[in-house]
């Protein structure tokens, strides 16, 4: 089978990377828009790091798995199309700052369309609002050409970071079709590739509409329980509780949990703000207002913690950081990971700068996203990919994202390149506060106790 994928990013390149080197029988062909995307997944330097994928390219590559930016006579060639565009939220017209701007989705619908003269399977792989579904169809059936196109809902729950692990064994995979005799069949289909590799109690097929909700709902979910633990995180500080106590103590209860639980300065990536605002604005088109005013204010938290890690900042540092260097060790939104997309360092960096301080950014591998992000601002901050060089002369550092290497740096060292008195901001408490403390740092950590020197 002929199998192809629009759209080459975080998503359409290791899923589909994936599909190929469990099923070699087949031949994958993953389409973009930006030439410069597909040359980067041609050459030995993917366009996203992401553990483990280059490895996978690496083996599929040339043989099963081909890149291109030839849309069209791929469209024309293919027997499955898998959609993964980028979905972002609208910033214009109606539901603006909420509602997702399905324009490339529906030019994309409309090219296979114009360029199909055999029946396919078309796959919604990116997360849309429910009942997009129904739109592509009535988009498709349009046509005059008696092909017909069969939709199915497969929302991606991959994370990054851990794309690869959660591709290779994925907790589910879902699929949405129609209850029709076609929708069936079409559903068997997709059921079939990923049975190559994924156990069958772990494939769920569902109708279209839950399928679609069921991807919004998760990720609401999952970014509910990290505002949830972050409000408590506020509490905690007022209190002399401490935060990883109580995620501990509540999430040993097997009815909630342990994961998800770490507080932080917040939750960042492509997909849970949108995500999230996407279901508020689905929740008040259908006049839901109350259920739109739950989850909108995971979101409201979530811009709070930042603000407040910020304030924090401030108020420990003498009430004032202008004219103080002040380096961020970390700028992805997540470890493992070189996005920056929606990372909480970027609405830190910014007020850090309107408060004049003399900001300084290392991340082994998001500087170069990170420079993009504060292009406006770029001239005014500085960015290092030596975190000592990063640190030297440097009043504060804040970490913004736990990468596994800020453990072993030699924070002695660190400390003796600052400037005295030396104040840590672990906004992912993802250091030894008591060590650090030991060193001679000011400790500021998420929901418990400083460890200070002044008093
Ligand atoms: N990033 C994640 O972790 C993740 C996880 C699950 C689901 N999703 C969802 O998957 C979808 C894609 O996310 P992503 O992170 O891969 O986005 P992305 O921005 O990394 O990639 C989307 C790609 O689509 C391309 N594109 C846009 N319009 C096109 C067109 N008309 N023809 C061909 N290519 C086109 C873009 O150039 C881009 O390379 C989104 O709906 C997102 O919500 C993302």
């Amino acid at each position: 089978m002929k199998i192809l994928c629009i759209g080459a990013g975080y998503v359409g390149g290791p899923t589909m990377a994936m599909i190929a080197r469990k099923c070699p029988q087949h031949e994958i062909t993953v389409v973009d828009i930006n030439q410069a995307r597909i040359d980067a997944w041609e050459s030995d330097s993917l366009p996203i790091y992401e553990p483990g994928l280059d490895e996978v390219v690496r083996e599929c590559r040339g043989r099963n798995l081909f890149f291109s930016t030839d849309i069209d006579a791929n469209i024309a060639a293919a027997d499955i199309i898998f959609v993964s565009v980028n979905t972002p939220t609208k910033t214009y017209g109606q539901g603006a700052g909420k509602a997702a701007d399905l324009q490339y989705w529906e030019k994309t619908a409309r090219q296979i369309l114009e360029h199909s003269a055999h029946d396919k399977i078309v796959v919604e792989k990116s997360t849309l609002p429910v009942r997009t579904a129904a739109a592509m169809q009535r988009i498709l059936d349009s046509g005059s050409g008696g092909v017909h196109f069969e939709v199915l809902s497969n929302p991606e729950f991959l994370a990054e970071g851990t794309a690869i692990s959660d591709l290779e064994s994925p907790d589910r995979v879902l699929i949405g079709g129609h209850q029709t005799e076609p929708g069936q069949k079409a559903v068997q289909c997709l059921v079939d590739i990923y049975a190559e590799w994924v156990p069958p109690d772990r494939i769920l097929t569902t109708n279209v509409w839950s399928s679609e909700l069921s991807k919004l709902a998760a990720n609401a979910f999952l970014a509910q329980r990290v505002s949830s633990i972050n409000s408590l995180s506020a509490l905690c500080e007022a209190t002399e509780a401490d935060v990883t106590e109580v995620a501990r103590a509540i999430g040993m209860d097997s009815r909630i949990g342990s994961k998800f639980l770490n507080a932080g300065v917040g939750f960042g990536g492509s997909c849970f703000k949108k995500d999230i605002l996407n279901l508020v604005y689905l929740c008040e088109s259908y006049g839901l207002n109350e259920v739109a005013d739950y989850w909108r204010q995971v979101v409201t938290i979530n811009d709070y913690q930042q603000d407040r890690f910020v304030g924090q900042m401030i108020s420990r540092m003498f009430n004032t950081v202008a004219g103080k260097r002040i380096a961020l060790f970390g700028f992805a939104f997540k470890a493992d990971t070189g996005d920056t997309r929606e990372s909480p360092a970027i609405r830190v960096a910014r007020q850090l700068v309107e408060e004049q301080a003399e900001v300084v950014i290392t991340d082994p591998q998001a500087l170069d996203n990170a420079r993009r992000d504060l292009a406006d601002i770029a001239d005014v901050i500085q960015f290092e990919e030596d975190p000592y060089k990063a640190a030297a002369s440097a009043h504060a550092i804040a970490v913004m994202t736990e990468w596994p290497c800020y453990e072993t740096l030699d924070f002695d060292r660190i400390h003796s390149l600052m400037v005295k008195p030396a104040f840590l901001f672990d906004g992912r408490n993802h250091l030894n506060h008591v060590a650090l403390h030991t060193k001679g740092f000011n400790v500021y950590p998420i929901g418990k106790a400083p460890l200070t020197h002044l008093g």
